[in-house]
């Protein structure tokens, strides 16, 4: 199908799949909207949405030592990816100036477990001074529908927290409270009664797991100190290489054609994305919801699962290398080197025999790892396909971001699924609900 036709226009995904009057959520707003906010922030400056995020950011940045990221699903995952991938892999931990004077941010809200809101709690001082910012932390929430219940009842939790720890300067709250929300619902109201500053916008058709380039994943990213306009540069750069090349050539066409294939003729319906150390496994758990959500529906579609190597070849390794021929294994490779090769290095205690690899370095035992493993898999004929990044960066992020979201959607068509909207997940919410409820 035409490239344009696919995505433009988003009512024929799902004609194949509902009948006209169903009406089921066709949240195609994701694929323009970096081209949007680049456009504004290049018109608008520091009045624009981005500049907005940006001015906002810094504001927390500048009073707050601790920032807890409230959200769940496609409104915390991006955020955690972006984190993982782009910042020091010890972030939170280092002291505030290695950390460019940015917050240390914590997720909470992105599930229902006691031991760790307490173990947050227990972090967080409970009276907060003025002049010292290492005492302070903020708060942002994230839910596009505003009425997720694990979000809203942390964010509850919290906010009484907050509020009691500022004391006799409660009327701060307003400013060390971000909502970001739809345009109504009741984090909206309640943001409303706080006096919120800023209540950024989740845009109207974009999905959850959709929107990690809107407020959602930009103002996460800025507090954290990267830079968004790479970000969503990237997203656009990856849109016009989506619209321009030829299949061959073109990454979003031949990624969805390889998987789709491997699972209609091969039967490889799982997919693992092999990440090669700690930094992209986020990101691999956000295209975990992103193809679960989107493309498990009537009883078809992959199974996704994320595997950071060489941990995992130790555990689910031997699944992969013998179990059922049931998988397709895409790698992640980054061809950018680290600055900082650490060698073996020698020792006088040899009793572990590594002095004869004492010049080889951490990413050369890594590299060496990834050709053994392929080799291992194409020696039993498991097929994989490599997936290779120049760098991780924001601008890398956003073309990857862009890349599986459009991949996702491009195979939605294929494949006569609507990816939009997630019904399954309302199952158990409804039954909490009424539990809880005593309905
Ligand atoms: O993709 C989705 O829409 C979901 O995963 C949502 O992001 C998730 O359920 C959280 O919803 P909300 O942002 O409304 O709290």
């Amino acid at each position: 199908a035409a490239r344009s036709e696919v995505l433009a226009d988003a009512q024929l995904w799902a004609d194949g799949v509902t009948p006209p009057s169903n009406k089921e959520p066709l949240d195609a707003g994701f694929h323009h909207l970096p081209e949007r906010l680049l456009a504004d922030y290049q018109s608008n400056g520091s009045e624009s949405e981005v500049g907005r995020i940006i001015a906002t950011a810094n504001r927390l940045a500048a009073v707050v030592d601790r920032v807890v990221l409230l959200g769940i699903g496609g409104s915390y995952m991006g955020a955690r990816a972006l984190l993982e991938s782009c910042c020091h892999p010890y972030y939170n931990e280092l002291p505030r100036q290695l950390r460019d004077n940015r917050p240390r941010v914590s997720f909470e809200g992105n599930n229902v477990d006691n031991d760790s809101l307490q173990g947050l709690c227990d972090l967080l001082p409970s009276a907060m001074s003025n002049s010292d910012v290492a005492d302070r932390w903020g708060i942002v929430v994230i839910s596009k529908s505003g009425g997720t219940l694990e979000t809203a009842a942390a964010f509850r939790i919290l906010l009484n927290r907050l509020q009691k720890s500022l004391g006799a300067n409660h009327t701060q709250l307003a400013e060390l409270v971000v909502p970001v929300t739809g345009t109504s619902g009741k984090l909206f109201d309640l943001a409303t009664e706080l006096g919120c500053r800023e209540i950024f916008p989740v845009p109207d058709g974009v999905g959850g797991r959709f929107s990690v380039l809107s407020a959602v994943g930009l103002l996460p990213a800025a507090i954290m100190g990267l830079d968004i306009v790479q970000l969503l540069e990237g997203a656009a750069a990856m849109n016009d290489h989506f619209r321009s090349e030829q299949v061959g050539k073109n990454v979003v066409l031949d990624y969805t054609g390889i998987c789709h294939l491997m699972e209609k003729q091969r039967g490889c319906d799982i997919r693992l994305l092999s990440t090669w150390g700690k930094r992209l496994e986020a990101l691999g758990l956000w295209y975990d919801q992103l193809l679960s959500e989107s493309l498990g529906k009537r009883e078809r579609g992959a199974m996704p699962l994320t595997v950071v190597n060489t941990r995992d070849l130790h555990s689910r390794g031997q699944q992969h290398q013998e179990g059922k021929r049931d998988k397709l294994i895409t790698n992640i490779i980054v061809d950018e080197g680290t600055p900082t090769p650490i060698p073996i290095g020698t020792s006088e205690f040899n009793q572990d025999g590594l002095n004869e690899l004492a010049e080889k370095t951490i990413p050369e035992v890594l590299a060496a790892a990834t050709q053994g493993t392929n080799k291992a898999y194409r020696d039993d004929n498991r097929p994989t396909a490599d997936l290779r990044l120049p760098a991780i960066n924001e601008f890398v992020m956003g073309q990857l971001f862009q890349m599986f979201m459009l991949a996702t959607v491009v195979e939605g068509r294929l494949v006569g699924t609507n990816p939009y909207g997630q019904p399954g997940v309302e199952a158990y919410k409804k039954n909490m609900n009424a539990i809880l409820r005593g309905m």
